[in-house]
């Protein structure tokens, strides 16, 4: 079997090195004894895979793509590029999207998940709010998100709704947050489900981000958003889910509850499109997939 290869983004003002970003990575492959090679992530945004790939030899590979979020089409159409140049990503266009956007892998994590209901398209009328709303009880608190992203940052404005069942306020959250999102909204509109988790000093969710190769946790550490944090999680009821979804590389994102025992699933990830928190030994987890 032939060695992986990590395909990493250029720095788009010098396209012969990683973007900077992700140089820390690059050269870790290296002193790992692997080898990487560069996308051109803007170009691959702008629907030109084609140009997108254009430094990648002809039949290299296999590769893992390490880098920015890239939507499901514009995967695919990488992944299109790729075989055209006789080369293949490990991560399929399919597998890909299961593990990017809510409703691939959420009837897997249904249960250990907070409860969700989703609109595919843009915004939604009143009828398909009320709908789902009513999917998830049609009262108590909730939060709003894409398939893939949600505006934390925005929290009051365009992410949590109070009560699900005032449903003016329900539309006013959801319009915003549709209009913040503009042409990055990925698929369409998800509720879900306000849980309470436990928070640091500072009010913020503590949350651990596990990061699976071919099922096994490599690396478990803090969320990038908070970098500091100490956490252990107990994966014992995440584990066999991670394999049921059956995508060879995932990010989980798990907190722990405030009002129970246990750990929730926040979110599941693509790894090739997880953010790393700054600082960590990310050793463990890219020599994984230089072997994998
Ligand atoms: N169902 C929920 N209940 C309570 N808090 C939530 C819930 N979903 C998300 N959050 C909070 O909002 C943050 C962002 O949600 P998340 O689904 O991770 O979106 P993003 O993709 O933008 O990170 C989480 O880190 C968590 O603190
Ligand atoms: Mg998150």
């Amino acid at each position: 079997m032939p060695v992986p290869v990590i395909l990493l983004p250029s720095d788009p003002l010098t396209p012969r090195r990683p973007d900077p970003h992700f140089v820390w990575e690059a050269r870790l492959v290296r002193e790992l004894g692997g080898e990487y090679v560069l996308l051109d992530h803007d170009a691959l945004l702008a629907g030109d895979a084609v140009a997108a790939v254009r430094q990648v030899p002809e039949a290299y590979g296999p590769f893992w793509y390490r880098g920015w979020m890239v939507p499901v089409p514009a995967y695919a159409g990488l992944a299109a590029a790729l075989t055209a140049r006789g080369c293949t990503l490990l991560t399929s266009p399919a597998a890909y999207a299961d593990a990017h956007e809510l409703p691939g892998w959420y009837p897997v994590f249904e249960g250990a998940t907070p409860p969700s209901a989703w609109i595919p398209g843009g915004e939604p009328d009143l009828a398909a709010l009320l709908e789902a709303a009513r999917r998830l009880g049609g009262r108590g608190p909730a939060v709003v998100k894409d398939y893939v992203k949600s505006r934390k940052h925005e929290w009051d404005e365009a992410c949590y709704v109070p009560e699900l069942a005032d449903l003016p306020a329900l539309s006013r959250v959801v319009s915003r947050f549709v209009a913040l999102q503009g042409e990055f909204l990925a698929g369409g509109v998800v509720l879900r489900r306000y849980e309470e988790f436990t928070k640091d000093a500072d009010g913020r969710t503590v949350e651990a981000r596990i990061w699976w190769v071919d099922g096994e946790p490599v690396l478990v550490g803090p969320h990038p958003d908070h970098p500091q944090a100490t956490v252990d999680p107990d994966l014992s009821e995440v584990r066999p889910l991670v394999r049921a979804l059956g995508c060879r590389f995932i990010t989980t994102d798990l907190a722990r509850r405030a009002d129970g025992p246990g750990w929730r699933v926040i979110e599941v990830g693509d790894g090739q499109v997880s953010g790393l928190p700054h600082g960590i030994d990310a050793a463990p987890l890219l020599s994984s997939l230089l072997a994998a």
